[in-house]
């Protein structure tokens, strides 16, 4: 073993140290986050700091008190830098590298430090993967814990995860999951913002995002499958595009090049595009410029404008990274009367008021300065730009441009200003575009962001799981049903040339959009390869929470369910409970992600293949129910796509069993409508 792994090793079973480790300073060589605006009372802070120190031996309280009352007043909550690791590098070691008695813990440790690589991971050193507050931990200490517990633990035992805390080891069995987490989990009635932000300076909750808190981030490549099938099918849809041809001459333009937005660079380019995506933190764009997910960087508007003209003119495809504010773009862009074809936006406005969303005509720095100095001027300014931001989208597609709320929040922020984005009946002016695209035409099939990480770290394994699934969806086509067709189509030309657009940031891992019978296939076919040694060493399957049967989001995921249901969660919930008991790794689920705390419950799972007889019994019973679930519940609302493919599950599988709707004809309701006082 050579000298970094004995390092990382020695760093994992120690745990906290005895000896307080010398403070490792800030870092500039990664992003930060911004600091967070003060919120705690006095007895509420000296209640954070007792919260802290109940993970420090007594000896040290005395001079960790002082330390972390400043990083409380200063970042508005105790991160406990002085525990961040520095001997090794964070990242995704190979499974064997781990210290470990138990295989499933292993991977468990793998995912969560690709996690906090600063390759992958926002702001590494706050512990946030994406999304501006996505956490994996909330502080240094329970990092430091929780890699302790997995490294002892057996498959006779399971980790309990309070929102990065870990409450210890408990008997179980091997088929029980390893880890349960919960991120962010209140009783309804305290789950405002404001309690969120109390809660979380407190140390007792966190925000987990969807991948972030639940150890599944693969950085942006995890979204750029999901973000061209957007593409391509917004064009489709309402450009008359044709299902064979690509968006060359299509202009887009959007913003954000954070954790997923900065996928957008990449979907637009492998789509066929001439794209700007907006950025105002300089940092970002030119992580993405240098990943290669940016064809050029600019500071100019205009520049950016004529950029993007010109390609399309030329029907070439470019990714446009534009250092500057969305707002201040959209506004040029109707000054100048350009014809925009497709247009959306990515800032974090899950997160409005705390730095995910920055104020026009301010510099990054200067957004920042202001937001944990004058946090009342900061909103002020944020509910002015969103108030022009809306108005310029609105001119813009008065002017034939299709704009949709790329599942940010952005027309519920919008709304709640009092921008022009609300309908007469209530509904928002645009669609998200999980109501028109992700929803009819994948989710309700069952077709979803799966994914899988070759733990060898090989990327010769992880062409082999490629070709593998190139196999299987090319077989599945033979007999696929027409309304799926054009799915897998898509999702075989994705995979084929998955390799060639360098994807990969941190672990190898893939995503594939699929539905159960292609996970289940893949996955079979991926056990059978680990078992013959075709792929050297397990690989771990798990999903975006953004998906079929894990997120129970109205605004976004269950966008498209209309009876009613939208605003409960029994589906993902139900989905994370039976992941549990049906053999997964590791299952989460977390309150707020992608759109907002309080607005959307969302799980999800991580399963270890090792090709063992087990691991194809787990998947077999596991992924059926984790893609069924939400297909049985989107036919129950009437979805008509998901009514036919659960009866194609049925048929296929004898056990399923699936209550479904008798229509009601409209004629009727009509007439009833009609005698209505
Ligand atoms: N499209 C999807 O499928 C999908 C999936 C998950 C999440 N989301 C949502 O998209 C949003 C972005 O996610 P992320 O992980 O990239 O977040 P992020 O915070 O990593 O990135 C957002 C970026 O927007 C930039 N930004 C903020 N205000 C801006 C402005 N006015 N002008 C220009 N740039 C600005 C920020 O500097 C940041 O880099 C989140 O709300 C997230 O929940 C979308």
């Amino acid at each position: 073993m050579d000298d970094e792994v004995l390092r990382m090793r020695a760093s994992i079973v120690e745990g906290i140290p005895a000896v307080l480790p010398a403070h490792p300073r800030d870092d500039d060589d990664v992003d930060h986050a911004p600091n967070r605006r003060q919120i705690l009372s006095n007895e509420e802070k000296l209640l954070a700091l007792e919260n802290a120190l109940r993970y420090i031996p007594i000896q040290h309280h005395r001079s960790l008190a002082s330390e972390f009352l400043t990083e409380l007043n200063t970042y508005g909550r105790i991160i406990m830098r002085r525990f961040r690791p520095i001997d090794h590098p964070m990242k995704a070691y190979p499974l064997d590298a781990y210290p470990a008695k138990s295989k499933q813990a292993a991977s468990i440790m793998l995912m969560i430090q690709n996690n906090l690589d600063p390759d992958v991971a926002q702001f590494p050193h706050e512990l946030i993967t994406y999304g501006g507050n996505g956490s994996v931990f909330q502080n240094w200490a329970q990092y430091r814990l929780v890699m302790k517990y997995l490294s002892e633990m057996s498959d006779e035992q399971t980790l309990v995860m309070y929102s990065g805390h870990p409450l210890g080891l408990f008997p179980s069995h091997p088929d029980a999951p390893r880890v349960v987490v919960t991120n962010g989990m209140v009783i309804p009635n305290y789950s405002s913002q404001e309690d969120y932000e109390r809660m979380n300076a407190l140390g007792v909750s966190q925000y987990g995002q969807m991948t972030a808190g639940s150890y599944m981030y693969i950085g942006p490549q995890g979204i750029v499958h999901g973000t061209t099938i957007t593409l391509l099918n917004a064009a489709r849809l309402h450009l008359g595009l044709e299902d064979s041809a690509d968006l060359s001459g299509v202009t887009f333009i959007t913003s954000g090049l954070g954790g997923m937005s900065g996928a957008q660079a990449k979907a637009a380019t492998i789509a066929g595009a001439a794209c700007i995506i907006a950025e105002t933190n300089r940092h970002a764009a030119e992580k993405r410029y240098e990943q290669g997910w940016l064809t050029t960087v600019t500071h100019s508007v205009d520049e950016a404008i004529d950029t993007m003209v010109s390609s399309a003119e030329k029907g070439e495809a470019i990714s446009i990274g534009l250092v500057g504010n969305i707002v201040e773009l959209w506004e040029r862009c109707v000054e100048r009367e350009i014809k925009v074809d497709l247009g959306s936006d990515q800032t974090s406005l899950h997160n409005p008021y705390q730095g995910g969303y920055f104020p026009a005509d301010r510099t990054y720095g200067e957004s920042a300065t202001m937001l944990s100095e004058n946090p009342d001027l900061f909103r002020k300014e944020v509910q002015l730009t969103l108030l022009r931001h809306a108005k310029a989208i609105n001119t813009m597609s008065e002017r034939g441009m299709y704009f949709w709320d790329y599942g940010n929040a952005f027309l519920l922020e919008a709304s709640r200003v009092g921008a022009d984005v609300v309908n007469d009946d209530g509904t928002f002016r645009y669609p998200s575009y999980v109501e028109d695209i992700m929803g009819p035409l994948c989710f309700d099939y069952g077709f979803g962001p799966y994914r899988w990480v070759c733990t060898s770290g090989d990327p010769k394994d992880l062409e082999r799981t490629d070709q593998i699934a190139a196999t299987v969806l090319r077989e599945m086509l033979d007999d696929a049903p027409a309304n799926v067709r054009q799915q897998i189509v898509d999702n075989l030309r994705w995979i084929k040339q998955a390799g060639k657009n360098n994807l990969v940031v941190g672990s190898q891992a893939r995503i594939l959009y699929a539905d159960d019978v292609g996970r289940r296939k893949i996955a079979l076919a991926m056990n059978k390869a680990i078992a013959n040694g075709e792929i050297s060493k397990p690989v771990v399957l798990g999903r975006d929470h953004h998906d079929v049967s894990g997120t129970d989001s109205p605004y976004r995921e269950t966008a498209n369910i209309r009876d009613g249901s939208m605003f409960t969660a029994d589906m993902a919930i139900q989905n994370v409970i039976g992941d549990a008991f049906r053999g997964a790794t590791w299952v989460s689920v977390h309150n707020g992600g992608g759109v907002g705390w309080g607005e959307v419950i969302n799980g999800g799972f991580g399963m270890l293949l090792d090709g063992s007889a087990e691991s194809e019994r787990r998947l077999q019973s596991m992924l059926h129910w984790d893609v069924n679930n939400g297909v049985a519940r989107r036919a129950w609302a009437r979805n008509e796509g998901a009514v036919d493919a659960i009866q194609r599950a049925m048929d296929l599988e004898p056990r399923l069993q699936v209550t479904v709707p008798h229509m009601v004809d409209g004629d009727l309701l009509d007439e009833l409508r009609g005698g209505l006082p």
